[in-house]
């Protein structure tokens, strides 16, 4: 699938999810496991930073992110998505944009960038997180979620392999295939040395105790394997030409 037909796919297939995707509200992948892990690397004072959420999706995170005082930027790839955001927003400064195609953005505008479960839809992520270096001011954040590199259905995949994984989701009725990009751990921290960003932390998933409480047969089945990874980089300072 060429890169035109993976995007218009995806744009899709989310654009179908849309009017379901509060299942994921109240669920363990995105609710207890990534979003409590986003919420866990976050800086614990956001009050009056200037925060973009990057792949929005229905708004979740830039909900909460404005709940604590940010004042939140939202964009995604899907219309149906920006919209459903807009609904759990209300007003807001929300907007359809492709990360692959650059950010309609000044530069040093943002004091820090969450893309939260999107970039392994993109062949290439080191465009997208040069502009978010571009769109960071000195002293910011990127706080990036990704499928976790050791998340493998099979065993005897290789890990070391770049490969587009397809998978079938059902939410609520409504199933749509996905596609996207599995890399291994180097792969994802060269792009972000590469694009000027300093590694601060990262974050791997693991039901809690509220997890396993709440969904115990989910949880069961992913005990002792990570499922999302989270990485909380700085910008590097940007290095001044001798002479
Ligand atoms: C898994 S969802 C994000 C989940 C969200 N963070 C949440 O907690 O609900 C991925 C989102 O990325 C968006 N997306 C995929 N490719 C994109 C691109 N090239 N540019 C912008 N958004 C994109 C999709 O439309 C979708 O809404």
């Amino acid at each position: 699938m060429d890169s035109e037909a993976h995007r218009a796919a995806t744009r899709l297939a989310y654009d179908r999810l849309a009017p379901v995707w509060d299942e994921t509200d109240d669920n363990l992948w995105n609710e207890a496991l990534e979003r409590t892990m986003v919420r866990r690397l976050l800086p614990a004072e956001l009050t009056g930073m200037s925060v973009l959420d990057a792949g929005c999706a229905a708004g979740a995170h830039a909900e909460w992110l404005a709940a604590h005082g940010a004042q939140v930027t939202a964009l995604d790839l899907s219309s149906a998505m920006v919209r459903a955001a807009q609904a759990r927003l209300g007003a807001g400064a929300l907007l359809v944009g492709d990360l692959d195609a650059g950010l309609p953005f000044v530069d040093e505008v943002f004091d820090g960038v969450l893309c939260s479960l999107v970039l392994h839809y993109l062949a290439d992520m080191a465009p997208a997180l040069r502009e978010f270096r571009r769109v960071l001011r000195p002293g910011g954040w990127l706080l990036l979620t990704l499928d976790h590199p050791a998340n493998f259905e099979d065993r005897r995949d290789d890990y070391f392999a770049t490969r587009l994984i397809t998978d079938t989701w059902m939410k609520k009725g409504v199933a749509v295939e996905q596609t996207f990009w599995r890399r291994p751990l180097e792969a994802t921290v060269d792009d972000l040395a590469a694009a000027g960003f300093l590694l601060e932390r990262i974050g791997e998933t693991q039901p809690d105790e509220e997890a396993r409480r709440r969904f115990p047969e989910e949880a069961a089945m992913i005990e002792g394997s990570p499922t999302f990874i989270g990485y909380l980089a700085v910008p590097a300072a940007r290095r001044t030409p001798p002479g």
